[in-house]
């Protein structure tokens, strides 16, 4: 969670730092704030978003070398003395963090009681008097004090930390957060996400749990916990400015839906032959026996991406008949699950950081499973811990809500249970080849139904006010349906609920009058005539029915009293089509109601917090 960027070089470092905070503010928008050094250190911080800071800065704060903060709010409500940065006694010491400092209590206990002040309610505090507890005993050696600090630090963190009398160096550690360098020409950044750094530099090194390293405009050194020097591998960054960028859409959300078809082509490209019915996929190439041979597998996942979990397993079972078991990486890590040798676990993150996930990976891969990863993140902390994995080629994804990961997510996992179907010899010829070449129609069909965006937002008009919807869906149908839920929950506040069709005559049909908007996901052609009884379940209640069906679905049509087609395909690649009219509900009625759709309240992009 939370945005870090810092500077060292010839620019104002207050203008790079605001510009990278607002490329990383999709990440946490409680309160901002900036440390500068010019002389003595200066720090200007308050709550609310990144532009409000930066009309804190119209003064104008000089200096090279500075560390900025978007937060989250973990520990203490937004509130101007609870921004980061955090100071030490003397003023001397800034410090940005993400994460949480679990045993902060313990430290802040022992630091008062030595006769040192707090006066945030934050976890992060107590790093920078610990830091300044520790310098008092040798002041000519930073690293050192921030190295014993470390060592006093239980949880997680990606820590900048700049000091007056140092006024030509950031130092940054982690574990557990992301962060990373960037190399520039006589100047060097750090940030927990390469957006803010694509603009200056295409070569980042990736900082990996327990290292420590200092920036300074000529150069950098990394080191590992036990203070050896380390080589670190130049990455480079294939990020490019307009990816980042709203490109004239209004919001983030809306230019990622509408760029569907194309991240869809991007994880297609090079990976299918529709003419020789063939699947190629590098990165899964050399455990694919592994894979085959599993004894079940495991697809470890929150969020949007545990709902396109879900899909995965609804197809790695009929088409590659292997058992698939999908779990909530955030349940799966603390409840002593029984996996080991012969299992494998996939796990499928759009940011590669979220906490959750990457504490299921480092479960299961330490009770022997193979470790797969479907990932957006080229570098993400998931995408290196993992043994193999499958990259989704999404592009980058700023708007808090998912939309363009799911649909590239799901075309991953339809990949993989093909190529293992093939593999596994589950599938005839004729099948997969169909799949593969239907999965090329796919882009072009996702456009067609973009086309009829105008009339998913005059249904949106009718609904906006709507306090509660349902979703329901059957087979692959149900995972869509809390995607949709999920997708109104986070940007309109609306509560939502997605249900597998037929449970809903076991409670939720209770919700239904004429108030309640029902949205039924009905566009597998296996599932049809038992869809088609529960829209009938629930137009006998007087719910508003909202269909979304194949073209030409008399039946379903006929019962409902809003309808939006998608074009036909083949039941299994139907999740690709049925999701985007919600995604574009969703957008819609959060426009209506004056919601901030890129940014929701309570949320943030990645979660990097247990
Ligand atoms: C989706 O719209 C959400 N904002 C959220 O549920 C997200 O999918 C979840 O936090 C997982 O993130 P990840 O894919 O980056 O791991
Ligand atoms: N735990 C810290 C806080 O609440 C950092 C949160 C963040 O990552 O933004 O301030």
């Amino acid at each position: 969670m939370c945005g870090i960027v810092g500077y060292v070089g010839p620019k104002k470092a207050s203008e790079v730092i605001i510009k990278g905070l607002k490329r990383l503010e999709y990440r946490g928008y409680d309160s901002a704030g900036i440390a500068t050094i010019n002389g003595s250190l200066s720090v200007k911080k308050g709550k609310g978003k990144v532009a409000k800071l930066e009309s804190l800065l119209s003064s104008g704060v000089e200096g090279g070398i500075g560390i900025g903060h978007t937060r989250w709010a973990t520990h203490g409500e937004p509130n101007d003395i609870n921004s980061h940065p955090h100071l030490s006694d003397d003023g001397k010491i800034a410090v940005v963090h993400n994460g949480i400092i679990e045993n902060y209590n313990t430290l802040k206990k022992n630091l008062s009681d030595r006769g040192y002040s707090f006066y945030s309610e934050t976890d992060t505090e107590v790093v920078a008097k610990l830091i300044e507890s520790f310098l008092e005993e040798k002041p000519e050696d930073l690293k050192r004090a921030v190295r014993l600090s470390l060592a006093q630090i239980n949880g997680t963190y990606g820590l900048a930390i700049v000091h007056e009398d140092f006024p030509d160096q950031i130092m940054v550690a982690r574990k557990g957060s992301p962060l990373l360098l960037g190399i520039g020409e006589g100047e060097m950044l750090i940030a927990s996400d390469a957006s803010a750094v694509a603009e200056y530099t295409d070569k980042v090194v990736y900082l990996d749990d327990g290292e420590l390293a200092i920036i300074r405009k000529d150069g950098y050194e990394v080191h590992s916990s036990q203070d050896e020097a380390l080589t670190k591998e130049v990455h480079e960054l294939a990020m490019s400015l307009d990816e980042i960028e709203k490109g004239g859409f209004p919001h983030f959300m809306l230019k990622e839906i509408f760029e569907q078809p194309k991240a869809i082509s991007d994880c297609l490209r090079g990976r299918i032959n529709p003419a020789k019915g063939t699947i190629t996929l590098g990165g899964i190439e050399s455990v694919l026996d592994q894979l085959a041979n599993a004894r079940r597998i495991i697809i470890a996942a929150c969020g949007t991406s545990w709902h396109s979990g879900l899909v995965g397993e609804y197809l790695f079972e009929s088409l590659a008949e292997l058992p698939v078991e999908v779990e909530y990486a955030s349940e799966f890590r603390y409840r002593a699950p029984l996996i080991g040798e012969g299992d494998v676990m996939i796990v499928i993150s759009q940011s590669g950081e979220t906490a959750d996930t990457l504490a299921a990976l480092r479960e299961a891969k330490q009770k022997g499973a193979l470790v797969l990863g479907v990932v957006n993140v080229v570098g993400s902390s998931i995408a290196r811990e993992t043994d193999a994995g499958v990259y989704i080629h999404a592009g980058p994804e700023i708007g808090v809500a998912s939309t363009k990961a799911f649909t590239a997510q799901v075309t991953v996992l339809t990949l993989m249970a093909i190529k293992l179907a093939q593999h596994r010899g589950t599938i005839e010829d004729k099948k997969a080849a169909e799949l593969i070449r239907e999965l090329d129609q796919i882009p072009g069909k996702i456009e067609h139904v973009l086309k009829n965006a105008s009339g998913i937002e005059h249904i949106s008009n009718l609904f906006t006010y709507a306090p509660n919807f349902l979703y329901l869906g059957r087979s692959y149908g149900f995972p869509v349906a809390l995607e949709g839920a999920l997708k109104l929950k986070e940007i309109s506040y609306i509560h939502a609920e997605g249900y597998p069709a037929a449970e809903m005559k076991h409670g939720p049909i209770a919700l239904i009058d004429d108030m309640m908007p029902v949205v039924v996901i009905a566009a597998t052609d296996h599932t049809n005539d038992k869809m088609v009884s529960n829209i009938e379940e629930v137009k006998a209640r007087k719910g508003r029915i909202i269909a979304i069906t194949v073209e030409g679905n008399k039946e379903v049509e006929n019962l409902a009293e809003f309808v939006t087609e998608v074009p036909e395909t083949i039941d299994e690649l139907t999740p690709l089509l049925t999701v985007i009219p919600l995604q574009l509900l969703s957008y819609y009625i959060a426009v209506n109601r004056g919601c901030n759709v890129d940014q929701p309240r309570n949320l943030a992009k990645s979660v990097t917090v247990e």
